[in-house]
Formats: C-alpha cells, sequence, structure tokens
C-alpha cells in the first residue's frame, strides 16, 4: 500500500488509539475515528463517528471509502463471558463483514499476548514465536485466539489481508519487572500499526506488538517481516524499576510471572475491566 491511506480506526476514545491517532497522521494516514464514547478530544482533521461496532448499519457507514480498517475497540481485560462475546467476539466478525461488503482489502486487529498467555516464558535467549500455538488466559484472552481466528477465515475465504498485532504491555513506561521483557512503548505502537498499514499484501500474519526490550523473549522476527523497527528498550528503566520495587512489592515478578507469559492473567484473579460508566461514578 502507498502513503496517505483513509483508515477506519475503532476504539478511537481508548489509550491506545490515544498513542497512535497522532504519528498516523504525521504520516500523512487521514482517520475517520470510531468509538461508542464521546470523541471530542481528537484533532480537527479527525472524521468522528459515535457508534457501537455491533450496529452492522451504523458501522458500514462508517468503515465505507476507507481504505483499512484498524480495529482497536473491545474489552481489554478480564470480564463476563457474555460482554466478552458481544463486544471482543461478534464485534469482530462485525469489522471483517463490514471490511468484505464495503471491499476493504486490508485489517488491522488489536490482538493480545493474552490469547497465548499460557505458554511458559522460555528459558533466557530464547523467543517465543509470533506465531505461537493459542493458549488463552482468560476469556478476554480467548476472545483474542477467537479475533485471530475470525482473520484466518476472512483471509483464506475472501482474501482480506489481516494482520493481527499480538500486544503484550503497552503503557507510557514500563510499569513492573515482567514489562522489562513485554513492554510496548507509544512511539513503537504508533510504528508497528503504520507498519501493518504500509507492507504490501501481508496476507494473514501474526505479529508481536513489543519494543526492543533487551530482557524481550517475544520473537522479533514477524514485526521485522512486516517492516517494523521498533527503537525503544525498557531497559532504560530497569534502575529506577528496581529503586522501586525495595518498597514496593508489586514490581518485582510473581510467580505467576515467571511461569507464563500472560503472567497475573493466569491466575485465579485475572485483572478484571471496570466499565466507563461504572469507573464516572466512582
Ligand atoms: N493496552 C494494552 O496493553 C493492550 C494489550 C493487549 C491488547 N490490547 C488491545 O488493544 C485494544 C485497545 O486497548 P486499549 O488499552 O486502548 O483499551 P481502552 O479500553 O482504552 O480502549 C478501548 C476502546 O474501545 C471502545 N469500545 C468498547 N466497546 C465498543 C463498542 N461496542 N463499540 C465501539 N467502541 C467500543 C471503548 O469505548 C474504548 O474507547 C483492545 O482491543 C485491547 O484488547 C491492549
Amino acid at each position: 500500500m502507498t502513503g496517505g491511506l483513509r483508515v477506519a480506526l475503532t476504539g478511537a476514545a481508548g489509550s491506545l488509539a490515544a498513542d497512535v491517532i497522532p504519528g498516523l497522521l504525521e504520516r500523512g494516514h487521514r482517520i475517520t475515528a470510531i468509538d461508542e464514547r464521546p470523541l471530542s478530544a481528537l484533532p480537527e482533521e479527525v472524521r468522528t463517528v459515535e457508534c457501537s461496532i455491533t450496529d452492522r448499519e451504523e458501522l458500514a457507514a462508517a468503515v465505507a471509502s476507507s481504505d483499512v480498517i484498524v480495529h482497536l475497540a473491545g474489552i481489554p481485560l478480564e470480564a463476563p463471558w457474555q460482554d466478552i462475546l458481544a463486544v471482543n467476539v461478534d464485534g469482530t466478525q462485525a469489522i471483517l463483514e463490514a471490511a468484505r461488503i464495503e471491499g476493504i482489502s486490508r485489517v488491522v486487529l488489536a490482538s493480545s499476548i493474552h490469547a497465548a498467555g499460557f505458554v511458559p516464558v522460555p528459558p533466557e535467549g530464547e523467543f517465543v514465536p509470533d506465531d505461537v500455538a493459542a493458549r488463552p488466559d482468560t476469556f478476554y484472552g480467548a476472545s483474542k485466539a477467537m479475533l485471530e481466528s475470525l482473520g484466518a477465515l476472512y483471509n483464506d475465504r475472501h482474501g482480506i489481508d489481516v494482520v493481527c498485532l499480538r500486544i503484550a504491555s503497552r503503557f507510557p513506561r514500563p510499569m513492573d519487572e515482567r514489562m522489562l521483557s513485554t513492554w510496548l512503548s507509544p512511539d513503537d505502537a504508533t510504528r508497528l500499526v503504520h507498519a501493518s498499514l504500509m507492507i504490501s499484501r501481508p496476507g494473514y500474519r501474526l505479529v508481536w506488538g513489543v519494543s526492543a526490550n533487551s530482557a524481550g523473549y517475544l520473537s522479533p522476527r514477524g514485526g521485522r517481516a512486516i517492516g517494523y523497527e521498533p527503537q525503544d528498550d525498557a531497559a532504560v528503566y530497569a534502575s529506577a524499576l528496581a529503586e522501586r520495587s525495595a518498597h514496593d512489592q508489586t514490581i518485582g515478578l510473581s510467580e505467576w510471572e515467571r511461569r507464563f507469559i500472560g503472567g497475573e492473567f493466569c491466575s485465579a484473579e485475572p485483572p478484571r475491566f471496570i466499565p466507563f460508566a461504572e469507573r464516572e461514578q466512582s
């Protein structure tokens, strides 16, 4: 694909979108921002559509005339199965179906490390391949495995290029020792999404969404193959984290984080999603 694409971006009021939208605009893309929450905080040149991805008619109208869909909308943590099913599974199918109906040839899907969370942390110096088989750690992770599976279906059956980004830990900076291995910086997130838009005819791909961390164990190969060149390394924050860990027990590696790439999501108490409406009330 060539520069200056018309990008329909779902989940545009979310935190990952806030990281990537400015950089995509700088790189010449034109964005239609889609979210069910208010989108007033976005730059003026962004077209905004407030709708749920589960409303198929509104969604089709919102993505029409786009070159590509970047699908970030979803429940990003553990939640009741019926909610996950409606938003993350049915919502993703709605996105891919809208792409098929509207003749959109590429979809970039936000998957997650939690699609493969029960994969063991490899020995030092070894890497988990981008396309390691799904081993979900939660209903959330299972919905991302289904997202990947739907992506494969729409590629094989309908020829739509589908790049699934298995995002690890996207935060402004690493928050704990695990993220020395799994951090995805905001700038690298932008580089990753841009690479997914620009690579010529990717077909179906699974790619780790991770920065160039010295302590990383997620393979950089899938990223390199689509032209993603991460620039950031969580090691820059290692000494600050070590200092804080002296008086904050949440920073060091837990047993789950030593064993599985999904870390605490593999425990009996995975981090749970609190709906935005409830957060505003509290
Ligand atoms: N942040 C991370 O570290 C991380 C890691 C792995 C995967 N991901 C994935 O990346 C994506 C974005 O994550 P985030 O951290 O920005 O989450 P977020 O919660 O900040 O943003 C998600 C956005 O999706 C919107 N949304 C939810 N349901 C919707 C619906 N039915 N219709 C329209 N919009 C809807 C929400 O309003 C929200 O603005 C998610 O799919 C998440 O699973 C994120």
